[in-house]
Formats: C-alpha cells, sequence, structure tokens
C-alpha cells in the first residue's frame, strides 16, 4: 500500500517530497525515505518509523538544493520497518540509481537470483531492491535509462508503481505502473508523480490517471507515456476538486476529529447538484453512462465493498431494497472474488470505496466484469483505478479523508447510496414521483440533521472518555441499525484496539447473549417510534433481556422517543429523520465515542498499529 511521491521543478524538492509524503502518509507509516539527485550526485536519507523520524534525520544531516526527487511512505511486506529495508533503495555497484516501490513483486526471488549473478549486493530484505539492481545493470549495458526501465518492468509480475531517478540523468523521472495507484499532477514548468492526488494537491489541481502496464517521463517541460510495450498512451486530463487545506488538519487535535466534524459538508457535498429543489435526482454522471433502459433490465444487484465501505454497502441495500425493490446482496470484495457468484449480463456490481485503490475490491469489479456485469462505482477519489474500471461513477464529495479510521466517507457513500437507491426507484417505477420527491426532500434535510447531532455529540465523548478502562464493548442494531452497530465495534477495534462486536440485536438469544454479565457495556441503536413498522418495541424488548442480565446500556435513539430513557443507564438522542436515512446519524456518536476513548487511552487514532488506510494489496 505505501504511498509514492516524485517532482521535478523549480521548488524546494526536498519540501514538496516531504509535503508530499505527509498527505499520503495513511497509507503506511513504517519507515518513509526520499531521494534526490542535485549538482550531479544522488543522496538518499530514509529512517524507519512515522515521517517525524525522517524530518529528524534530514535536519541532523540535510539535504542540498534540488529540483529532482522522489519519496516513499511504507507499509511493510517483505522485511521488517527498518532503515534497511526503507525505500529508496539503490542499484548498481556505485548506486547512482534509486528506486521506489508499492506493491508486491511476485518473481523477485528468481529476480533477485539473476541480479546476484551479475553482482548485485542487496542491502534489504525487500522484493523491491532487485527492481533497482536490474534496472542499474541493464543500464550499465546498453547506456539507456528509459529503454532499461521499460524493460526491467515488463519483467516484473505482481503489483507495482515504481518510480526511478538517476544521478547520470538528472532531469527525468521514470514511473510504471501496474496494479498499483498511480497519478501525475501537470503545473507550470514543474511536475509531479503520486499515489494519489493528495500528494500534490496543493502545487496544482491539473491531474492525469495513468493507466494499466503504463510508463511516465516526467520532464520538467512535459510529461510522455507510453504503454509498457513502449507504443505512445494518451488520457484526458482531469481537474482535481479537492481544496488543498481540506487535507490538513486545521487547528483540531487529530484528523479523525476533524474530518467527524466535515460530516455536514460531505454530505451536503455530495447531494449538491443530484438533488433539485422538489427532491427530485438531477444525477446526470448516472443517467449517461447508464441509461435507465438499463436500470430497468437490472434483476439482481450485488455490492462489494471492503472495511467500513462494507457497512456503506449494507446500509445501501436496505435503501435500494426498500425504495427500488431489486434484490440486493452484500459482498465483502474478497469472498466475492475467490468463490463462484453468480453474475449475469442482467447483474448490477455495485463498488463502494473511498480510495478506489482497494485491491481486493479492484480484483472483484475486474472479475464481475469477465462475467459479463456492468460495475456502477461509489468512489471519493477522482482519477482512482475503480473509478476508471467501472462503467459508471458516482463520486462522493467528502474531500480527502487522512485519518485511517473512516468516518466522512462513510456518511458520503451512505449518501451516494441512497441517491443511487431513489434514482432505480424512480426509473423502474417502484417509487410514484410523489414519493421519490417526499424522499428527496428528507435527503436535502440531511446536512442539518448530521450537524445538530455534532452539537451534542459532547456527550458521546464524555461516555467514550469514562469507559476507557472497558475490555469489551458490544454493539446491537436492527435494520439499518445493524451495519451500524457492526461499524461502531469496528471503529473501536481499529482506534483504540478493544475487543468489540457488532451483532444484529434479533440474533443476541441465539448465542451473543451468552456473553453478557455484570456491568457489560452494550451500545444499542434504537429505532424510531413514530415510523409504521418500527422495530422499536423488539428493540426494547431486546434491551431488557441484556439488562436482566446485568449488562449496562447506551441507548442511541431519535428524539421524542419517551419510552427509550426507563431501559437505558444513558440515551444519546439524534434528530428524528426517516428510518433508513437514520443510519447517517446514528453512526456519528459511535464515532465520536470511539475517538474519546481512544485518546483517553493515549493512543494514536489517525495512525493506528498495523493498518493502512489504502490496502493495495490482497
Ligand atoms: C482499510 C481501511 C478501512 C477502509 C477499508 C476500505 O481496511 O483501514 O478504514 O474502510 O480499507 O477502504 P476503501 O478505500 O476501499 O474504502
Amino acid at each position: 500500500m505505501c504511498g509514492i511521491v516524485g517532482y521535478v521543478g523549480p521548488k524546494s524538492t526536498v519540501d514538496v517530497l516531504i509535503g508530499g509524503l505527509r498527505r499520503l502518509e495513511y497509507r503506511g507509516y513504517d519507515s518513509a525515505g526520499v531521494s534526490v539527485v542535485a549538482n550531479g550526485h544522488l543522496e538518499t536519507r530514509k529512517k524507519a518509523g512515522k515521517l517525524g523520524n525522517l524530518e529528524s534525520e534530514i535536519t541532523n544531516h540535510p539535504l542540498p538544493i534540488a529540483h529532482i526527487g522522489i519519496g516513499h511512505t511504507r507499509w511493510a511486506t517483505h522485511g521488517a520497518p527498518t532503515d534497511q529495508n526503507a525505500h529508496p533503495h539503490l542499484g548498481g555497484p556505485t548506486s547512482k540509481l534509486s528506486l521506489i516501490h508499492n506493491g508486491i513483486i511476485e518473481n523477485f526471488a528468481e529476480l533477485k537470483a539473476e541480479a546476484i549473478a551479475h553482482g548485485a549486493k542487496f542491502a534489504s530484505e525487500t522484493d523491491s531492491e532487485v527492481a533497482a539492481h536490474l534496472i542499474a545493470i541493464e543500464y550499465e549495458r546498453n547506456g539507456d535509462l528509459i529503454e532499461s526501465f521499460s524493460t526491467v518492468v515488463n519483467r516484473l509480475h505482481g503489483a507495482f508503481t515504481i518510480l526511478v531517478v538517476h544521478e547520470d540523468q538528472p532531469d527525468v523521472v521514470l514511473a510504471a505502473r501496474r496494479n498499483a495507484p498511480l497519478v501525475v499532477g501537470l503545473g507550470d514548468g514543474e511536475n509531479f508523480l503520486g499515489s494519489d492526488v493528495a500528494a500534490f494537491v496543493e502545487h496544482t489541481k491539473r491531474a492525469i490517471s495513468v493507466g494499466q502496464d503504463e510508463i511516465v517521463i516526467l520532464r520538467t517541460d512535459g510529461v510522455e507515456l507510453r504503454h509498457f510495450d513502449g507504443t505512445p498512451a494518451t488520457h484526458e486530463e482531469f481537474t482535481v476538486d479537492w481544496d488543498a487545506s481540506a487535507a490538513s488538519k486545521g487547528g483540531w487535535s487529530s484528523f479523525m476529529a476533524k474530518e467527524i466534524a466535515d460530516q455536514p459538508q460531505a454530505v451536503a457535498d455530495t447531494l449538491m447538484g443530484r438533488l433539485d429543489s422538489d427532491g427530485l435526482i438531477t444525477l446526470p454522471e448516472l443517467f449517461e453512462d447508464f441509461p435507465v433502459a438499463d436500470m430497468k433490465s437490472i434483476d439482481r444487484i450485488i455490492i462489494v465493498a471492503c472495511g467500513t465501505a462494507s457497512y456503506a454497502g449494507d446500509v445501501t441495500k436496505y435503501a435500494i431494497e426498500k425504495w427500488a425493490r431489486v434484490p440486493v446482496q452484500v459482498e465483502l470484495s474478497h469472498e466475492f472474488r475467490y468463490r463462484s457468484p453468480i453474475v449475469t449480463p442482467n447483474t448490477l456490481v455495485v463498488a463502494i470505496s473511498q480510495s478506489g485503490e482497494t485491491m481486493d475490491t479492484l480484483m472483484a469489479i475486474r472479475y464481475a466484469r469477465e462475467l459479463g456485469a456492468k460495475v456502477l462505482a461509489i468512489c471519493n477519489t477522482q482519477g482512482a483505478t475503480l473509478a476508471r474500471e467501472s462503467n459508471a461513477t458516482i463520486y462522493t464529495h467528502a474531500g480527502p479523508e487522512v485519518a485511517v479510521a473512516s468516518t466522512k466517507a462513510l456518511t458520503a457513500q451512505i449518501t451516494a447510496g441512497y441517491l443511487l437507491a431513489l434514482t432505480l426507484g424512480s426509473a423502474r417505477g417502484a417509487l410514484t414521483t410523489a414519493e421519490a420527491a417526499r424522499l428527496g426532500k428528507e435527503l436535502l434535510k440531511l446536512p442539518a440533521k448530521v450537524q445538530d447531532v455534532l452539537a451534542t455529540a459532547k456527550q458521546a465523548e464524555e461516555l467514550g472518555t469514562k469507559m476507557a478502562g472497558a475490555k469489551s464493548v458490544l454493539f446491537l442494531g436492527r435494520n439499518v441499525g445493524y451495519p451500524i452497530a457492526m461499524e461502531g465495534a469496528l471503529k473501536l477495534k481499529e482506534i483504540a484496539y478493544i475487543h468489540a462486536e457488532g451483532f444484529a440485536a434479533g440474533e443476541l438469544k441465539h448465542g451473543p447473549i451468552a456473553l453478557i454479565e455484570e456491568g457489560q457495556p452494550v451500545i444499542v441503536i434504537v429505532p424510531s417510534p413514530d415510523d409504521e413498522d418500527s422495530l422499536h418495541p423488539k428493540v426494547i424488548s431486546n434491551i431488557q433481556e441484556i439488562r436482566a442480565r446485568g449488562a449496562k446500556v447506551i441507548a442511541i435513539a431519535q428524539e421524542g422517543d419517551k419510552t427509550v430513557a426507563d431501559y437505558a443507564e444513558h440515551v444519546l438522542y439524534v434528530p428524528q429523520s426517516d428510518p433508513i436515512m437514520a443510519a447517517v446519524l446514528d453512526v456519528i456518536p459511535l464515532q465520536g465515542f470511539a475517538l474519546a476513548l481512544a485518546t483517553a487511552l493515549g493512543l494514536d487514532v489517525d495512525q493506528p498499529r498495523n493498518l493502512a488506510k489504502s490496502v493495495t494489496v490482497e
């Protein structure tokens, strides 16, 4: 998963690289390193641990002013997170070539034997170093860096984005991409490379997404793209709509705290321009690529996603089945890919991903397309591979999400899921125009309600702080409350390292109730009592069952619920809403709870141990 950045231009390269790495650190933070070429010499600094360690190393051993360089932040695959295994890796007997890599080179063992036979001396245990040596060996033989680079990348198997600079060619950064992300940033007299646009958005908003099996030749005065076979490649430029300042903490204690607070805007921006004032959908980007006739012919929807995005998928399932009356199944991408799913040309596969680079999800959609399905992406990152490889994309406009634990991307994904469900419901005639307009207007009220929940989030934080000693927390919910319960548990596991599980409240008596003992904290999502199909009485019964066995209940309930307070130790109220749309509101106190609890434990909430935000290996 690793983050990579490359630069050529008049600015201070070290500053550009470190700034880019800071924005990409969410991709991995086991080690970091940079190489620059200045005055005809290659200089490299690298250090195990977070980016701060590399910055201290550079302060202690300053780098010269340079106008070309590459930088890397690592999530370890081959080899422990040590200084030696940190990227960049140097190649050749005189170490004039420097290389960074994101991905896994599957045939590295045989290539390493070959490089050793040519006299290469390996300094690390990584799979990546082999590519540095092979390119250097090839270059010594033929004297043509681009040719050598191209020859070697054609021989690599697996997933990789590779960037190379060489002391003898101080005007060019070379890059290659297969199954790992790479975006070019186009500046004025300067150009950039990054794992995603966050790497360079503070310098330029003009970007090109590099295609599969393509090479980039990056110079100050131009960018050339070639396919691996040497033929020219072209891609349309796009404009990044992220505000660069959105990727900075802006006075908040953590990115996660800021991103929780960003949610009213993230939901509003995801709805912007997609519903008219009467509540009717105008989603041009969807209709262009995916005509109403196609929407009518779908007989099944499979949603694929991982982690938090899969819970957005679960909520979307409830919305689509209720409003559009199409059967939906939600699958973890990696499970879908490696069984024998039944997919026909009338199956719509919806892939949900914040990064658009999660390898499990990419493999799932590639497989779905091979099987003849149409793929619709719900994605937050422009230029991402998922968007490029799908038939149509609904972008969530949550802005850059930096904290590893996803918050605003989730609420934006669920919002996009509602838009999709309403679109399908109207196109297929499952909703009358009046019903669709009523629901659309409800949707338009969501950003203000999200703002109201945040205003009362203090209580959730106080509870989280108080419960910092808990060994285990359980979460219960029914209907859309069920995936929200699982998301609440995931947040606690991810950032507070506490055992937590989310259950369907109805499943309680079939096993999980055995876990309840005196003092066990249980957070219960309570639906509105006013809805005609309300599950409120059933959830209240579930609460009584666990309280009778000693559970300490914290309820998330809707304002105006007069009964819930009699059954729970604490009640956190969220504004009333449509029962399906309540998911977006109910999840917010759970985010605040996890954040406060992890903070009280003194943990790094933005960069939890062992995780990376964007998982680009299977
Ligand atoms: C990783 C992250 C999760 C995220 C999941 C899916 O596991 O740690 O926070 O939900 O990937 O990421 P995506 O970018 O596909 O939404």
